[in-house]
């Protein structure tokens, strides 16, 4: 197969590598242009560049292969033609395939040609925005302006969930400043501020900019945790009261009312949402992550979401995590730590037993691995401790947090 689907950084980068807005770049970087970037803020060939753009692929895709990009909806986006690998990276030119422009705003995410040859002729003062403007920057931009006799390209940057407010930012904004163009670019922020700023600045030049006013940076305010969607995620061995717990803690919250809560209960995902997956290493991952789609989805929209898996596997559970944060919520993982000795002495379901036996294979704590977090926000161990003081110690992390009040 010679297809992948990129994360969204990259399908953001690889839109501004095929629209021509990452110009002199045509591709993702080889080790050799990324060493020169990282050292001298220069392409090889002595262009400057501020940012190594990068594409991680699987190990299966090598040298010669010419790979389908493939957006999350399944949309072939580009063909990437691998030039070279470089551990999980790999480098070669991009060459777009005409997929369909959707999203929204999407009419106004405009290549840089299209745009500067609309663009009247002098001097043009490009203004970069991941948030709004407020009155003082407006005038700014109108005093600077009409002091250059420049057009005003108004440029919010799309990444992520708060993509579209800043577009309407921009078109609020331009509804001040008289011919005004607004063209919408997917440029995610880079975390070093200085190279984010140089970014922003070589995209605005290839739009036809002259000048660049940097838009000042959001002030972003999450809102507060009880608003924000929170994912309280157990995960512990068979037996060790992580369903209990969770149950528990579902009960709590229903009573103190205030939060709308979905419990992902354990045996009820295997049934409906994986059903006719196994306990293989990669069954298991698919079923955590489909747990973590989920319960992001319930976070998005400012929801609670309870999930009580064994979640053996570490990097599974990060990238849970990850999925949670990456739409705006909290991720508070409980470590249910109860020892196997305690869990398998209960042995509620006998299943210890039957595999001991031998009688299931790739059991958890017996024959399939169990990676003790190291990220718990909460560990709690059963043995000595009721079920009440179980829920209650959650329960205070939640309280404490404000995702309750
Ligand atoms: S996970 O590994 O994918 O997170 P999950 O929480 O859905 O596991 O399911 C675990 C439950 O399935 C256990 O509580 C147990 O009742 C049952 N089970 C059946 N086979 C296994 C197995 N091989 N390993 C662990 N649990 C198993």
């Amino acid at each position: 197969m010679t297809e992948w689907t990129p994360d969204a950084r990259e399908l953001a980068d690889l839109e501004l590598l095929l629209s021509g807005a990452y110009a002199p770049l045509t591709g993702f970087l080889t080790s050799a242009e990324v060493e020169s970037v990282v050292e001298r803020g220069r392409l090889p060939g002595g262009a400057s560049w501020p940012d190594p753009i990068t594409i991680a692929l699987p190990d299966e895709f090598g040298p010669g292969d010419r790979v389908t990009l493939r957006d999350p909806e399944g949309a072939a986006v580009a063909v990437l033609t691998v030039v070279e690998r470089d551990g999980h990276h790999a480098a070669g030119p991009v060459e777009a395939l005409d997929a369909p422009v959707y999203g929204p705003f999407s009419r106004l995410r405009r290549a840089p040609e299209e745009v500067r040859k609309d663009l009247p002729d002098g001097e043009v003062l490009a203004v970069t925005m991941r948030g709004p403007l407020d009155g003082a920057a407006l005038d700014d931009v109108a005093a600077t302006a009409e002091e250059l006799d420049a057009t005003v390209l108004l440029m919010p940057l799309v990444f992520g969930e708060g993509g579209p407010a800043v577009v309407r930012a921009a078109l609020k904004a331009a509804e001040r400043l008289p011919g005004a163009t607004v063209v919408a670019v997917p440029l995610a922020p880079r975390e070093d501020t200085e190279i984010d700023l140089e970014l922003r600045e070589h995209v605005a030049r290839n739009y036809g900019a002259t000048e660049h006013y940097a838009g000042p940076a959001p002030v972003s305010i999450p809102g507060p945790p009880h608003k924000r969607g929170l994912v309280v995620f157990f995960t512990g061995l068979s037996g060790s009261g992580k369903s209990t717990i969770a149950r528990g803690l579902r009960d709590a919250l229903l009573e103190r009312g205030g939060r709308a809560v979905t419990y992902l209960d354990g045996d009820v995902v295997r049934r409906m949402l994986s059903a006719g997956l196994t306990f293989s290493r990669e069954d298991r991952d698919r079923n955590i992550r489909r747990i973590g789609f989920v319960a992001a989805e319930v976070a998005r929209h400012g929801g609670l979401a309870i999930c009580a898996p064994i979640a053996p596997y570490a990097a599974t559970r990060d990238e849970v995590r990850a999925m949670v944060e990456e739409v705006g919520g909290d991720f508070l993982l409980v470590h249910v730590a109860t020892p196997l000795e305690e869990c398998e002495r209960r042995d509620r379901k006998g299943l210890y037993a039957k595999a001991r036996a031998g009688l299931i294979p790739e059991f958890t704590g017996i024959s399939d691995p169990y990676e003790e977090p190291e990220d718990a926000d909460l560990v709690l161990d059963t043995t000595d401790m009721t079920i009440e003081r179980a829920v209650g110690a959650v329960l205070n992390v939640v309280s404490s947090g404000g995702w309750v009040r």
